[in-house]
């Protein structure tokens, strides 16, 4: 018997479906699985019999087994069967190289029909066809039978399964907190969950564990990690899922670079291990300052398997006063202002027509862009741009020069506020990286980005707030920083010395995507209490929202530090898809909903009773 699936074995089967070899000929063997493919050839039935570790190829010769023929005959795709027989060696040139078990046929002596099945409402047989996501999700338990969804969930599996390995190895220990807890805000709406023993209050479903894992370092844990569940209640997209998985940890007694080291080398052996064949980019990991990838690449979360950076024209736009002279209104008055002209340069693109250049435009718009100007290097070195006539010949031979633009490439070229402009080439550029397909799909690119502002001024609120984690920490020497004009942090005002604050705040980027974020936390309750004030919390607020961790840190919080990373996002990334969807066994549809098991749905009646709520209509819809 073939060796790694004995302990498989049960009374409906002595082997998978993926076990048997050429070793195996003469063995006698008992299979069971699904019906994948029937050929009937009157005399000669073939069944393709299939479970999760592969297919074997079944023949019922009706001179042989003349019942298993008459059974075989009424089996249909789906179906659920057990076949006893012999293993044999296929005929020459019969063999099939691309199942494993190709060089074996089972010849059957015994078949007995377990289950049948009505035809399923797409092929599971078939790996490319085409099939609408809402019907693969109605019926997922059909859509995980196809080779795709197996090979995704199993990848899933050991990268979960690798991670475990290496923080068990690191001194890390596993801890599960609860999930009905009280609002932890990671900037999304709370689920919440209405209590039936104290009528009026509501838990709220955890959108990370962060509070009880700081609470677990003050309790001494030192180490630990969890893989855990997270709720939030926000828009829906490729990589967002109301629920979803962290890989969440934290860490005692350490500082950043600490805690980048540990997750660069965990990261690094379980990319390793789950995906042998992708080459990482660079290790280690590249790290940048938040300041430096947005000057660079416009984007906290760049792509960094292809280069076209953003270019600074500015330079060549001054004159020799150094005041902006470019002869272009758009372009000087945005540098007069405190704004930025610069580039990015799409390869191949400089003889595209008219039609494609107004796409660009368009879609630079739809990101937030009033217009976007381009010089078209042409094949032959020809510059077409309408903005020619403004900056003349010279100029324009300038920008192309500085952009790096070679003939055949296309220059866009943004002028706005800096926010703007890099936001906007940053999300051109990710747009045109995958049109262009100028990353290579192989390839891992991890980097680091840290040192984002501790703050971002709201406007509308009137206060501080925190871009990421409101509990991270600040950089040594930005910590005097925390303060306001008025003195008073309960004040805050849009000038306040807090605005260039940079905070102790990592992420990781996987690929053009954010895989995870973390920080060296606030540890001690003075700092916790300003950096909360300056986010316009009250003194009541802050105890009623975070009082525990307030208490806790008054008897002893060592400083610590982690981070989590999206286990979907990096599930997928590997896997090569860009909907986390496609890694998650019942994953919900862009509205919210499962449709295999229909919900949302309406509760019963007597819920509603015993929470003591009353239904009062959908917001925003007069009432029946
Ligand atoms: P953050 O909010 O950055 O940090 O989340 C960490 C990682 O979780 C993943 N993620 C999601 N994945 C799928 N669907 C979502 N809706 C979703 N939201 C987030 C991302 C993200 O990078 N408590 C902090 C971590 C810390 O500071 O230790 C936190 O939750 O991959
Ligand atoms: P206008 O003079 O406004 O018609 O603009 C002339 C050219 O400049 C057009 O190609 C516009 O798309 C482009 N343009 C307008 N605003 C900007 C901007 N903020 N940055 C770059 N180009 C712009």
């Amino acid at each position: 018997m073939t060796d790694s699936t004995t302990h498989l074995a049960t009374p409906y089967r002595t082997h998978t479906c993926g076990a048997l070899r050429d070793v195996d000929a003469g063995a006698n063997a008992r299979l069971s699985g699904w019906v994948h493919r029937r050929r009937d050839h009157g005399q000669l039935i073939f069944v393709d019999l299939r479970d999760r570790h592969g297919i074997t190829q079944v023949v019922i010769d009706a001179t042989d087994a003349p019942e298993a023929h008459a059974i075989a005959s009424r089996a249909r795709s789906e179906f659920v069967v057990t076949v006893s027989g012999t293993v044999a060696r296929r005929l020459p040139g019969t063999e099939n190289a691309k199942l494993p078990t190709g060089a074996i046929e089972l010849r059957a002596t015994d078949v007995v029909i377990l289950n049948e099945a009505k035809t399923p409402p797409f092929y599971i047989n078939d790996p490319d066809a085409s099939i609408d996501e809402t019907l693969r999700l109605r019926y997922r338990y059909l859509d995980i039978r196809r080779e795709a969804m197996q090979r995704r969930l199993l990848l899933r599996s050991r990268l979960v399964q690798a991670i475990r390995e290496v923080h068990h190895a690191s001194g890390f220990i596993e801890v599960e907190t609860p999930n009905l807890i009280k609002s932890t805000p990671e900037g999304a709406r709370d689920f919440i969950v209405p209590s039936r023993l104290q009528p009026g209050a509501v838990y709220a479903l955890p959108q990370s564990p962060q509070q009880l894992k700081q609470l677990l370092m003050v309790a001494g844990v030192d180490r630990y990690f969890q893989i855990a569940r997270c709720f939030r209640d926000e828009d829906l997209r490729g990589d967002r899922q109301p629920e979803f998985t962290q890989l969440d940890l934290e860490m005692s007694f350490v500082d950043e670079p600490t805690v980048m080291a540990f997750i660069e080398r965990m990261v690094l052996e379980v990319s390793r291990a789950v995906v042998p064949d992708r080459p990482i980019q660079s290790d280690p990991f590249p790290v940048y300052t938040f300041d430096d990838v947005m000057e660079r690449y416009g984007s906290d979360k760049p792509d960094l398997r292809f280069g076209m950076e953003l270019v600074d024209l500015a330079p060549e736009l001054s004159g020799p006063g150094g005041a902006p002279a470019s002869g272009f209104r758009v372009f000087d008055e945005a540098l007069a202002t405190g704004g930025r002209v610069k580039a990015i340069v799409a390869p191949g693109l400089g003889d595209v027509p008219r039609s494609r250049i107004d796409e660009l435009t368009e879609t630079a718009k739809r990101f937030g862009a009033k217009g976007l100007a381009y010089l078209a290097v042409g094949a032959d070195g020809s510059i077409k741009s309408p903005i020619a006539k403004f900056l003349g010949d010279a100029l324009v031979d300038r920008l192309v020069r500085r952009s790096g633009a070679n003939p055949g490439d296309l220059v866009l070229i943004l002028a706005d506020a800096a926010g703007v402009t890099h936001d906007v080439l940053g999300r051109l550029r990710a747009e045109l990286g995958t049109s262009l397909r100028l990353a290579d799909p192989a390839v891992l690119a991890y980097a680091w980005v840290h040192r984002f502002p501790m703050y971002q001024w709201d406007v509308e609120g009137g206060r501080w707030d925190a871009t990421h984690n409101p509990f991270s920490g600040v950089v040594a020497e930005d910590e005097a920083l925390l303060e306001t004009l008025s003195g008073d942090p309960s004040r805050p005002s849009p000038g306040d010395p807090a605005g260039r604050a940079r905070a102790l705040q990592y992420d990781l980027v996987l690929n053009g995507w954010e895989l995870g974020g973390g920080s060296i936390r606030i540890w001690r309750r003075d700092l916790l209490e300003r950096s909360f004030a300056l986010q316009g919390y009250t003194i009541d607020r802050m105890r009623n929202m975070f009082g525990a961790i307030l208490d806790a840190f008054e008897y002893g919080a060592p400083p610590h530090g982690g981070i989590a990373l999206g286990i979907d996002r990096w599930a997928a990334l590997l896997s090569h898809q860009v909907n986390i969807r496609e890694v998650m066994a019942f994953p919900k549809t862009q509205s919210g909903s499962d449709p295999m098991l229909d919900a949302p749905s309406e509760p019963d009646a007597n819920q509603y009773a015993e929470l003591g709520l009353r239904f009062v209509g959908v917001p925003g819809k007069p009432q029946p």
